[in-house]
Order: structure tokens, then C-alpha cells, then sequence
């Protein structure tokens, strides 16, 4: 039988420790430290892991899917996308292919099945902020409204209410085309905000019932038109005549012959035309008729009215083989009919079949294949922004006409 030996616990005072107890002290607090750091690695994690597992409920819940969940955070979208509940499927797609453009994220919150969006979208966005309006008008706008029917707004005046406009659009939406553009309402006060035309002498250079020439503008250099294109005694600019004759000749090749019948005209010459219009027909059907010194573009020497001969009414035109071929072809020429059927509301004139002006070739050509008025055209792609912050970055600008304007002499 083995009997256990009780062991005797020896009484130490402080000044008699050994090592023993000194390697036990320090591992008790080497272990105090190991919890400390697994409590900090803990609550760390949890700092972490809760509010990402939360973001991607929440992500969840707006519709995205756990793919694009992990792009969204890969491309630190989560909290805007939140903070706004921003969600489309379009919106989705985007950020899944990388191509969303973060500057524009309510834009996508718009867009429907089916729909998409583009650099012209964009720049339209910031071309009507720059016109005044905010990101609730613009919501309100974009959410109802198709591109060419926002487009006018540009060249009206700006609307403190847009419901109005909106409302006007939707109820001719039946009759309305990007080629024929009616509205009831009137959302633009003639002459009411004019301002000098920028870069007078380009041939880009705008004038209309906003944009007009100082009463001394010139074209620097005027050219006599031979008798073989024009009335006798027209002028127009080098430009212009330069490039009537390859235009008139063109058409002849092919049998067509035309004639400018009116060209460059003075201020004087324009505000006794004018007056003389109000006389007959009264200031309102003046004003749809004619321009009002200033504002006219025959001013530039850059515009002819054309007939079929040389003694024809310009008004008998649009009945002519001539018209026909010339509507079709100008742009290839650099011409481009200014009043065009359909747009009245948004040129401020009538339909004027004779009406021709000289732009270039590669920006008729251009504004051919857009569609829009160049009223419209020269508000989205060419004029200058009031408020430069507005300017898009340039990787929308690319996708679009945009030119900032030059100062080409014509
Ligand atoms: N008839 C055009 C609008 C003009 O007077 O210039
Ligand atoms: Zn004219």
C-alpha cells in the first residue's frame, strides 16, 4: 500500500520568490493578452462583417442580384446606390459591364425595359441643367419624355414648370415624329432674350429669334454671284458663292437648274422687308414670315432663297422637280433647309421650301443625320455652356457632335 505524501506548501515571503512563480505571473499575462487581441480581431470583424452583410440585404432588397452586388462593391457604389434607392434593370446591366457612367445614376433609375442610354442622353441632361433646370425637373422630363421631344426645350425659354410642357407633348405624342413636331401651348417669347451671335463670320454661326448680328456685321468678304447662278446684283460671302456654283452645277450635271433669287441683304435691306411685311400682313404673321432686322440670316452672306429659274416667285418652288432635288441633295453641298416643314414651332417660321444656308459639308451632313432643326442642333452640340462646371467630361463629348465653336472665318 502506497501512502500519498501530502505536499508541504511552503510559506515564501516577497523577498524569498523564486523563478517559478515569476514565468507563471508572466504567462498568466501573456494569455490576458491573447484574449485581448482575439476581442479586438472579434469586435473588428464584426465592425466589419455586419454593416457588408446589411449593404448586401439591402442591395438584395432594391433588386440587384448577388453578382452585381459584388460589382457594386467592387466598384464602391453601395452607398450611393442606397443612400438614393437607385435601381433599374438597365442600371444593373451597366454596372455589371462596366460601362455605367456614375455622373448620371438617376438618369438609369429612368430608363425602361428595353431602353438604353447614350452620350447624346448626357449631354442633353446638361445642356437643359444649363438652361436652369433642376434635378427634378430633369427626372420629371427624361421620365416622360423622348429625346426629340425634350431637344426644343433648348431653344425655348426655360420652363419653371415643366408639368405643362410635358403634358403638351404626351397629348400630340399620337401626331409627333422626330420629322414633324406640334404643340399647343407657346413655351418661347420671341426676341425676349437676345443675344449676340458668337462668332459671327463662322459658317456655323447661329442667328435666329435669340441670336442676332450688330447692325454694322459685314461678311468680310463679299462676292458679286454670276448671272449663271443668281438674280443679278446678289452677293454673298467668297464662302457662300464658292459654294452655290458647285451646288448649282451639281444640280445641273443632272438636269436640275436653280437660281438664287435673294442673297446677302444689308440690316437696312431686311428691316425695310420686314416692315414692309408688317404693313401687309400685321406684326404676328410679320413675325412667321420674315426676321426682324438683325436677326436674319441672309445678314451672314451665307444664304440664298432659290428658284427654279431666274424670274420664278420663290413661293412656287416647293412644286418644282428642282426643289425636290435640291431638298435631297443640299447637304452634300454644305446647304441645309433652314424652315423645314413640321418644325415651325421650333424655327419661328413658316415652311420656306426656297430657304437655303450654307453650313459646311460635314456639319450639314451631320445635322442631316440628327435630324433636329439647327436651331436645335447648334444648342445641344455648338453653343458655348453659360456655366462651363456644366460641360461634360470628355468621354461623353467624344460620343457625341459636340464642337466647341471655332473662329473659322466663312
Ligand atoms: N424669311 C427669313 C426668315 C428671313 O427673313 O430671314
Ligand atoms: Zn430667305
Amino acid at each position: 500500500m502506497t501512502v500519498k505524501r501530502k505536499r508541504k506548501r511552503r510559506f515564501r515571503l516577497p523577498w524569498q520568490n523564486t523563478g517559478t512563480q515569476r514565468r507563471r505571473r508572466r504567462r498568466r499575462k501573456v494569455r490576458k493578452e491573447v484574449w485581448y487581441a482575439l476581442a479586438a480581431v472579434l469586435v473588428l470583424a464584426l465592425l466589419i462583417f455586419v454593416p457588408n452583410h446589411i449593404r448586401t440585404k439591402k442591395l438584395k432588397e432594391l433588386g440587384y442580384t448577388k453578382p452585381v452586388i459584388k460589382e457594386i462593391k467592387k466598384q464602391k457604389l453601395s452607398r450611393v446606390l442606397l443612400d438614393n434607392n437607385y435601381y433599374s434593370a438597365y442600371l444593373a446591366d451597366s454596372i455589371m459591364d462596366g460601362t455605367v457612367n456614375t455622373d448620371y445614376l438617376p438618369l438609369y433609375t429612368l430608363v425602361q425595359s428595353g431602353g438604353s442610354l447614350n452620350a447624346d442622353d448626357f449631354l442633353l441632361w446638361n445642356r437643359l441643367e444649363d438652361k436652369g433646370y433642376e434635378e427634378d425637373q430633369l427626372l420629371n422630363l427624361f421620365g416622360h419624355l423622348r429625346f426629340w421631344e425634350m431637344t426644343p426645350l433648348l431653344v425655348f425659354d426655360y420652363q419653371y414648370n415643366e408639368q405643362p410642357y410635358i403634358d403638351d407633348c404626351i397629348a400630340h405624342a399620337d401626331v409627333n415624329s422626330p420629322s414633324s413636331f406640334t404643340l399647343s401651348g407657346s413655351y418661347f417669347v420671341p426676341y425676349g432674350a437676345a443675344r449676340p451671335t458668337v462668332d459671327p463670320h463662322s459658317s456655323s454661326a447661329i442667328v435666329n429669334k435669340t441670336y442676332y448680328l450688330a447692325p454694322d456685321f459685314e461678311p468680310t468678304d463679299l462676292t458679286e454671284l454670276s448671272i449663271y447662278y443668281a438674280a443679278t446684283g446678289r452677293m454673298l460671302s467668297k464662302t457662300g458663292a464658292d459654294a452655290l456654283a458647285e451646288w448649282c452645277n451639281a444640280g445641273r450635271n443632272v438636269g436640275v437648274t436653280f437660281y438664287a433669287t435673294s442673297a446677302y441683304r444689308t440690316y437696312e435691306s431686311q428691316e425695310s422687308i420686314y416692315n414692309s411685311y408688317v404693313q401687309a400682313w400685321g406684326q404676328e404673321e410679320a413675325d412667321s414670315l420674315s426676321a426682324r432686322p438683325g436677326h436674319s440670316e441672309h445678314q451672314t452672306g451665307l444664304v440664298v432663297d432659290i428658284a427654279a429659274t431666274n424670274e420664278d416667285n420663290v413661293s412656287e418652288f416647293k412644286d418644282t422637280l428642282a426643289y425636290r432635288w435640291c431638298s435631297k441633295n443640299s447637304a452634300d453641298y454644305g446647304w441645309i433647309l433652314r424652315y423645314p416643314e413640321g418644325k415651325e414651332i421650333i424655327t419661328g417660321y413658316q415652311f420656306e421650301s426656297w430657304h437655303y444656308r450654307y453650313i459646311g459639308k460635314d456639319l450639314a451632313l451631320k445635322l442631316q443625320e440628327s435630324g433636329l432643326t439647327y436651331d436645335e442642333y447648334y444648342a445641344l452640340y455648338l453653343k458655348p455652356f453659360d456655366d462651363e462646371t456644366l460641360i461634360p467630361k470628355d468621354n461623353v463629348l467624344e460620343g457625341t457632335n459636340y464642337a466647341a465653336p471655332s473662329a473659322e472665318e466663312n
